[in-house]
């Protein structure tokens, strides 16, 4: 039988934990507490403790954790918002829901935002930074930081792809003001359904994103500010609470096959996004860079494997961006990476042999050329 590989199995997941997060889910429709329940204060309590956070709220995706974490900050029209273009279009997307203009930096070549150029874009009217750790790996946050500190910035994260991992020994969401996470279905702490989380230590801002979710209310009849409905669901949060424990295993097996991917793609012609001593990366994806990407493609799928890119159409190059935003912008590398970055396949439930499948495929491929 032909192999087939796939770049995630979320049928495999759920049949592996179907024992053990069924019951919670029954629990949870026998109890006709659907929002607004405890179960949601219980994982909101558990996610703090495993950041090193003092508070985190839920809400019902990552776009709302970064768009009620904006608001948070204070971004009103008008402001300007540092960010990256070869994200997902959400990030940008909540910068440009505020009324705020975001302001593309390029990105170095391990696809992190380049923080050596985020000086010369700062204006009277830049308000904020938002950084997104992409693929499982975080921007140089260090420097980040001090920029920050220098103009009086605020810092908002964007860990969608990056739970669990750490730079310099310290966890994604944690160096700015405020951290905000989705748990997508893909994501590698995934709901079964739209969600996400914001963390943060400041108590003011933490009130008011809690309020912010549940339509500005202080009780059932008292509206303080107009809020949104963004509550995470009973449900969501009692298989989250669940998977939360898996956490640890999922990181590490997704670890052990980027090394495996490491020393088995050696000395070929592709840019390997290869790890520090002082990253922790949590390989949300895998993603090699090769000018022969489309035909590698082509090769991958016709020996059964499965690929993605993430993400072909840089964010000031969609229509939605120039729509709004007429001038053309010179993102090189930013560009560049997009016709060249491809995922491999990584899921914990991967074998050595498929990494080492797969990369003897990827082998013949460029042998063959
Ligand atoms: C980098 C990035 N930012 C933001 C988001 C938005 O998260 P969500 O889909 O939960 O709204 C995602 C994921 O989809 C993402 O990958």
């Amino acid at each position: 039988m032909k192999k087939k590989i796939k770049r995630l199995d979320l049928i495999k997941q759920w049949k592996s934990q179907e024992k053990i997060i069924l019951p919670s889910i029954i629990n949870v429709l026998r109890s006709g507490q659907y929002v607004n329940s405890d179960i949601v204060e219980r994982l909101e309590n558990k996610i703090a403790r495993l950041t090193n956070s003092k508070y985190c709220v839920c809400t019902n995706s990552g776009t709302d954790a970064l768009t009620l974490g904006l608001h948070a900050l204070g971004i009103k029209k008008n402001d300007e918002v540092i960010t990256q273009s070869n994200s997902f279009v959400a990030s940008t997307a909540s910068i440009v829901h505020l009324g705020a203009k975001p302001v593309f930096i390029d990105v170095k070549n391990n696809q992190m935002i380049d923080e050596n150029k985020i000086q010369k874009k700062i204006t009277k009217k830049t308000k904020a930074i938002m950084p997104v750790h992409l693929t499982g790996r975080m921007a140089n946050m260090i420097t980040i930081r001090k920029i920050a500190k220098k103009y009086n910035l605020k810092i908002i994260e964007d860990c969608a792809q990056a739970i669990g991992s750490k730079y310099f020994g310290k966890t994604s969401g944690t160096y700015g003001d405020i951290g905000c996470f989705s748990t997508h279905p893909l994501k590698n702490l995934n709901s079964c359904g739209d969600g996400g989380f914001v963390i943060l230590n400041n108590k003011n801002k933490y009130e008011y994103i809690k309020k912010l979710t549940n339509h500005g209310l202080i009780d059932r009849n008292f509206c303080e500010t107009f809020g949104y409905v963004s509550r995470m669901d009973s449900i969501q949060a009692a298989i989250l609470i669940k998977r939360i424990k898996y956490l640890k295993s999922v990181l590490q097996k997704r670890r052990f096959l980027a090394k495996l991917y490491f020393e088995n793609l050696k000395n070929l012609p592709i840019v390997l996004p290869l790890e520090k001593k002082f990253e922790f990366n949590s390989y949300h994806l895998f993603v090699i860079q090769t000018n022969k990407r489309e035909k590698l493609i082509k090769y991958l799928k016709s020996n059964g494997i499965d690929t993605g890119i993430h993400y072909p159409i840089p964010i000031h190059m969609q229509k939605a961006y120039k729509r709004i935003y007429k001038k053309n912008l010179d993102l090189k590398n930013t560009e560049k990476q997009s016709k060249e970055i491809l995922s491999l396949p990584i899921n914990e439930f991967l074998q050595k042999k498929d990494i080492i499948y797969i990369c003897q495929t990827i082998k013949n491929f460029f042998n063959s050329l």
